[in-house]
């Protein structure tokens, strides 16, 4: 028997240092045009929010927290879904810019794609920062907010490890690989976290990706949408685990994680462990139900508190605070970013995860 050498407590040290994978290059530091001009702006300002699809939960709930929250602070918020994809968010971007607003605040459902409002923003003096996904390919984005998306992918890998390993000390384990929609730019962070933990395992004999579908491209999953994830978990099941057992899945996000199970349940195969991420009330009630294995919590509030901070910060003529000038680089520049640390949830220490959000914590009793 091996016992996996590292422990999801160690992974926040680790992933400090060991920051690699697209989108975590180190790189030089930022320069000085990297920032916005800051000379403040009126107190009632317009502010737009872009968001992408709405592909899981965290979406839902960022629109209403960006409404409520930047209206409390006296703006006028301006945010837009763009569920029919990335013509429409370019339309609500330019419609933003020409409507006056002061900051753009985007999600973007293809952070490559958005490259000419980008322009037209920088041209307007509109500060742009990127919200949970990095936009790519542009000098055009001042800032990006998130949560730690290299981190998220280590977290899932590791727990997927010491899930397997719960459930069977005896290894090798099978598995089966998924990534998230490629035209993400999270997509490619996530997959590339996990790996980091789990190749050197793969390499070593101890985890056997049965199907051999090992790379990104194979494991994509287009639009973040759960009906094709259940479609390639049918097909890698019926074609390679006949009557081979299949004792763990990375699935990037709880709607995934989701589609998955449900596809192995459809199989009749027992149920492997599986990962997630996004806290979905859906995950988190089959994770206290002893199926899923785990999920990551990553409070929207948070991330809508700070990127709304930054707003304030513009507005008074300040420079936002980052914490990371140098991990992020889009292709074209280096984005400065504030990062906030994702967190591991199982069933094991749901109740402590879950404890200052209130929908979350009734679940765990
Ligand atoms: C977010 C994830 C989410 C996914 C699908 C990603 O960019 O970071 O939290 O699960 O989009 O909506």
């Amino acid at each position: 028997m091996r016992t996996f050498a590292r422990s999801l407590a160690a992974i926040a040290a680790i992933s400090a240092l060991t920051l690699t994978g697209c989108g975590r290059e180190e790189a030089a530091p930022a320069t000085d045009d990297s920032s916005a001009a800051t000379g403040g702006f009126d107190a009632g300002a317009a502010i737009g929010v872009a968001l992408p699809q709405k592909t899981s939960e965290n979406w839902v709930l960022a629109e209403q927290l960006f409404n409520e929250g930047l209206s409390d602070a006296g703006y006028e918020p301006d945010v837009q879904f763009a569920n029919s994809g990335v013509s429409e968010q370019q339309n609500q971007i330019s419609s933003m810019i020409t409507n006056g607003v002061k900051v753009l605040v985007v999600g973007a459902i293809d952070g490559a794609q958005l490259g000419t409002q980008l322009q037209q923003a920088k041209d307007a003096g509109i500060t742009v920062i990127a919200y949970d996904r990095l936009l790519t390919n542009t000098e055009n984005v001042d800032y990006y907010v998130a949560y730690d998306n290299f981190q998220v992918g280590e977290l899932q890998g590791q727990a997927l490890l010491d899930g397997m390993e719960a459930a069977d000390p005896e290894g090798p384990y099978n598995i089966e690989l998924f990534a998230g929609s490629p035209d993400d730019a999270n997509a490619k962070v996530f997959f590339d976290g996990a790996m980091s933990i789990l190749q050197p395992e793969i390499d070593n004999g101890d985890v056997v990706v049965v199907s051999g579908q090992e790379t990104f491209d194979q494991a994509v999953t287009q639009g973040w949408k759960a009906e094709n994830a259940q479609k390639r978990m049918d097909t890698l099941l019926s074609g390679n685990y006949g009557s081979t057992e299949l004792d763990g899945v990375l699935s990037p996000n709880d709607t995934l994680a989701r589609a998955i199970l449900t596809s192995v349940e459809g199989a009749g195969k027992e149920l492997p462990v599986v990962t997630g991420q996004d806290s979905e009330v859906e995950s988190v009630k089959s994770i206290m139900a002893g199926k899923q294995y785990s999920t990551i919590n990553k409070d929207t509030r948070a991330l809508v508190e700070h990127t709304i901070e930054m707003v304030n910060n513009l507005q008074a003529g300040e420079e936002p605070e980052i914490n990371d000038p140098d991990s992020y680089d889009n292709g074209v520049k280096t984005v400065p970013a504030y990062l906030l640390e994702p967190q591991i949830v199982t069933k094991e220490n749901a109740a402590e995860a879950y404890e200052n959000d209130p929908t979350l914590a009734e679940l765990t009793k």
